[in-house]
């Protein structure tokens, strides 16, 4: 007979896991550089209003799938399609997605943890050299490193939701809030930090296109875990009494003040670093920033606190980059360990070895795919450029099945599933739920212009990314 569910202890653990899994390298990086090269201010209020209006819709009816099921994504689009075969594409694309993504960003946290590791042990000078990143990556401690991770990721999970992911995220949660505003407190009272701040707040509307709108959209998207079978997942862990609108409003709101308090560490840095810098000239990405950029503006504090303190203020860094991912790494690896209990009845244990076994296999592939191994480094030939597989696996399931994801538990929840069952699901926990503005609102919108703007991004991004044409 299958083990009672596990569930959250408490709705405070509940948050504080889905928040773990939402606030991730995404919030810390790519969104401070995204606002800052696409009209600050002006950036800000399209998220805003995207995490707003779009995604937050998505997330409750993910958490309400999973809820009502008590299942993993495949169980779930099953259980309430009626076993329909069509219905259960979506499901698997809920398992492979994010048992791919888990893989290429495990290999970039790897690389955190070895940046952090090198700091601590005062190589922060040895960061800030050009060369570096490029030797590091190909070196064989990487996958000393790799293991290292996997047992952590792996050993909070074999403890199970309660005593593992929310233990792990009531711990780490908090100290990576208090690292953030300790980071950021410390930045912004240096010299020239308030251009920094002005660049990253004043809006430029003129900077806005239909690019950067896009940008943002599929950027708010990442950032709330959408799309990739968590929510679906952590909803099934929710307890009824438990409001699920009430509760998504406060993961998203967490996710998006972790990335605009980010936003304030890193811009008065750069500025701090050099007043002069054109912004626009910063990499697009996430990568770049963090193992080429961001160590030679830490190495400049040392003109202010010495090399110890510099050192010191890196490593507080890289620690929070490395919680945060790790975070994001337990809630999206946590997805096929529940597929496989639920479908195949495994011991959570069991399902952990075969899940962390092809994984490494697929991570190590990942990561000797920036010239370690050339087969891997050159993999395929699209849209007129040759790319690693780490490329590939980062094209296909994060830049381009996310959205389509997405799409699909939207015309599922509403036409399939039926807007009154999810209306039902969303009031419990909830009475006042319904025949509020915010019932009208995600029944109206999850059946209309959601699913379109999905649908949209999705076909911009197949055309671009293998026919090399883009409509926007
Ligand atoms: N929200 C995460 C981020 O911003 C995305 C993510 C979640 C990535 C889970 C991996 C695993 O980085």
């Amino acid at each position: 007979m299958a083990a009672a569910r596990e569930h959250f202890g408490s709705r405070l653990g509940f948050i504080l896991a889905a928040a773990g899994s939402a606030v991730g390298i995404g919030n810390l990086v790519a969104f401070p550089v995204a606002a800052t090269k696409s009209g600050g201010g002006a950036f800000l209020l399209v998220y805003a209003l995207f995490v707003l209006f779009i995604c937050l819709p998505v997330m409750m009816a993910e958490l309400a799938l999973g809820r009502k099921t008590d299942k993993d994504p495949v169980g779930a689009y099953r259980q309430l399609s009626g076993g329909s075969r069509l219905w259960s594409l979506p499901g698997w694309l809920a398992l492979i997605t994010p048992f791919m993504i888990a893989v290429f960003y495990l290999v970039v946290t790897v690389w955190v943890l070895g940046y952090l590791i090198e700091t601590l042990t005062g190589n922060l000078d040895m960061l800030a050299t050009e060369a570096y990143f490029g030797q590091f990556i190909n070196s064989p401690v990487v996958f000393v490193y790799l293991v290292v991770l996997m047992l952590a990721i792996n050993g909070i999970l074999a403890l199970g939701v309660k005593d593992g992911i929310e233990r792990a995220a009531k711990t780490l949660m908090p100290t990576l809030f208090v690292m953030l505003i300790g980071l950021a407190t410390f930045v912004l009272m240096q010299e020239n930090a308030i251009l920094g701040v002005k660049y990253y707040l004043v809006p430029d509307f003129s900077k806005l296109n239909a690019e950067v709108v896009k940008n943002a959209m599929s950027q708010a998207f990442f950032s709330l875990s959408l799309g990739m079978g968590i929510m679906i997942t952590y909803g099934s862990y929710m307890k009824r009494k438990d409001s699920i609108p009430g509760s998504a409003k406060v993961v998203a709101l967490t996710d998006t003040l972790v990335a605009f308090s980010a936003g304030l560490l890193i811009l008065p840095s750069i500025f701090h670093f050099n007043p002069q810098i054109d912004p626009t000239e910063l990499s697009d990405s996430s990568a770049g920033m963090i193992f080429l950029f961001l160590p030679k503006i830490f190495l400049a504090l040392q003109e202010n606190i010495g090399y110890l303190g510099a050192s010191i203020f890196a490593a507080v860094f890289f620690f929070l980059v490395l919680v945060a991912a790790l975070t994001s790494l337990v809630s999206i690896i946590e997805v096929p360990v529940a597929t496989l209990r639920d479908e195949r009845g495994m011991e959570r244990k069991k399902a952990i070895y075969v899940i962390a076994a092809v994984q490494l296999v697929l991570a190590i592939a990942c990561a000797v795919s920036f010239g370690m191994v050339d087969w891997f480094t050159n993999f395929i030939h699209l849209a007129g450029s040759d790319k690693s597989f780490f490329d590939l696996v980062e094209l296909i399931f994060y830049n381009t099945i996310l959205p389509l994801n997405g799409l699909l538990v939207c015309l599922f929840v509403i036409y399939k599933w039926k807007k009154s069952n999810l209306d039902l699901e969303l009031q419990e926990g909830d009475a006042g739920f319904m025949g509020s503005l915010s019932q009208k609102y995600v029944n109206f919108s999850l059946g209309s212009f959601i699913p379109l703007i999905l649908l949209l991004i999705f076909i911009n991004t197949v055309a671009i990314n293998f026919f090399g044409y883009s409509f926007i």
